[in-house]
């Protein structure tokens, strides 16, 4: 069959489609790019917030035309949102043929054959405690960065998140199965891994946690850095930093959801730190990797939150000076415990007012913190040309500031010394230094630039 993959969401589900193609593929169906040219259509949903369902929605009355005139046509909604609505999706969406949660992908192609052979169609949102498809190798798009799942699911149960509903318990993978994806990663020429996870730093398999898992990645000859997303700053500990300090492949970039600062709105959510604990990690990791940077995920409205809370999530942003952050107004999911327990009270105008405000704020730290970095040298590697420009190049430093310069003579997965010479909010400008031209010693941190 041919078949039209389209992905929503994060970086999870971007995963999760490499496995698809992958699991497909092995069953001889071919992939197109047009939906045109497609018999199978699947849409890989994401949960998170209701926009993320109304796009989806858009999406489906898309193909309910489509579906009229072309009859044969197979529409599958996988995913999160497959878990999440998955009644909903069986019996209001009759141009649906095939819903199938995040641990059901393997049976996909059983699930379009009987759409196809008999007329059947396919539900399947069993959730596994053991499926992490470790068997399966993801069919990734050529390029400089490669994910890799390290562990699936989360027993965190944030209130406000649907997530441990959608994907289910918390599993990791063996790590020498792992490192040994990461070995044919390296050999297909990606320069750089991310692993990743709901609830990335809480991996554990056995004996081995997760800095021993991000030392033993770091060890695989032709992998220059290591990243991963999302952790929780609950698991901290004080190994983990220390590895990520003294090992040079182990990016020197932290994502640290902060969601709140306030301690009622905190602990309403289950987040299980205080205002002071997080402040107290940030000091902490910026004491053992002072070059570190710090990007975050914020809510603001969430049941209950007062001014005042909105006030302190404020004050923490402050203080920390995050280098970017992405923030969100908080969107009542169904299943969650938010969503029993407690109101969703603020209004949507509150919600609105608050995150513009935040946004404002965290816009002149991103850029006053950037602009720290003019006149540093980083070595850049370069991922692909500039959406703006495709005559510059957009690269990310070791500490994921992107980075836009020109320089002919190099491609996406090169490394290149770049020095920078302006900064905006979102991006940095630079110029690439030549071998064997005016090479500046690499600047760790602005405290470093300072003393020159
Ligand atoms: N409403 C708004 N934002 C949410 N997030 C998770 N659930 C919700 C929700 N119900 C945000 C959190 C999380 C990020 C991935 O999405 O900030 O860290
Ligand atoms: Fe959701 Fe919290 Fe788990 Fe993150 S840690 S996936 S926010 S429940």
């Amino acid at each position: 069959m041919k078949i039209f993959l389209e992905t929503f969401g994060c970086q999870m589900n971007e995963y999760d489609s490499e496995l698809i193609r992958s699991i497909l593929r092995s069953h001889d169906h071919t992939f197109v790019e047009q939906l045109d040219q497609a018999e199978v259509a699947l849409l890989n949903t994401c949960a998170i917030r209701e926009n993320a369902h109304e796009r989806i929605y858009h999406r489906l009355d898309d193909l309910k035309g489509r579906k009229r005139r072309q009859k044969n046509l197979v529409v599958g909604v996988l995913g999160c949102m497959a878990q999440n609505l998955r009644q909903e999706l069986a019996e209001h969406a009759p141009i649906v043929d095939i819903v199938a949660g995040p641990d059901s992908y393997k049976r996909l192609p059983q699930l379009i054959d009987s759409v196809r052979g008999v007329g059947e169609k396919g539900f399947d949102f069993s959730l596994s405690e053991y499926e992490t498809y470790s068997d399966i190798a993801p069919q990734r798009q050529p390029g400089v960065n490669a994910w890799i799942a390290i562990m699936r699911g989360c027993d965190n149960f944030c209130t406000f998140c649907v997530v441990p509903y959608t994907r289910g318990r918390e599993r990791s993978r063996e790590p020498q199965n792992i490192v040994a994806e990461v070995h044919r990663i390296a050999a297909e020429g990606f320069k750089q891994v991310t692993l990743l996870g709901q609830n990335v730093n809480s991996y554990r398999y056995e004996q081995s946690d997760f800095a021993d898992l991000m030392a033993s990645v770091a060890e695989v000859p032709g992998i220059r850095r290591v990243r991963f997303t999302s952790p929780h700053p609950k698991d901290f500990p004080r190994k983990l930093l220390h590895t990520m300090a003294t090992n040079p492949k182990l990016c020197k970039h932290i994502h640290l959801p902060l969601q709140s600062g306030s301690d009622s709105v905190l602990d309403r959510m289950n987040r299980t730190y205080t205002k002071r604990e997080l402040l107290h990690l940030v000091d902490e990791i910026r004491a053992i990797m002072p070059e570190v940077s710090l990007t975050t995920d914020i809510i603001c409205g969430f049941c209950g939150e007062t001014d005042q809370d909105f006030e302190e999530t404020l004050d923490v942003v402050r203080r920390v000076e995050f280098d970017s952050a992405f923030m969100f107004k908080y969107s009542q999911r169904r299943q969650t415990i938010a969503e029993r327990k407690f109101h969703d009270d603020v209004s949507e105008e509150v919600k609105t007012q608050r995150l513009m405000r935040l946004i404002e704020v965290q816009r002149d730290i991103s850029k006053k913190r950037n602009l720290t970095e003019v006149g540093n040298t980083y070595e850049v590697l370069i991922e692909e040309p500039s959406k703006k420009d495709p005559n510059e190049w957009l690269g990310r430093t070791d500490h994921y500031k992107g980075v836009v310069f020109s320089d002919d003579s190099v491609k996406p997965g090169d490394f290149v010394q770049v020095r920078i010479n302006a900064a905006g909010t979102n991006t940095l400008r630079g110029t690439a230094e030549r071998q064997g031209w005016r090479r500046l010693p690499v600047m760790a941190s602005p405290a470093a630039c300072c003393e020159h």
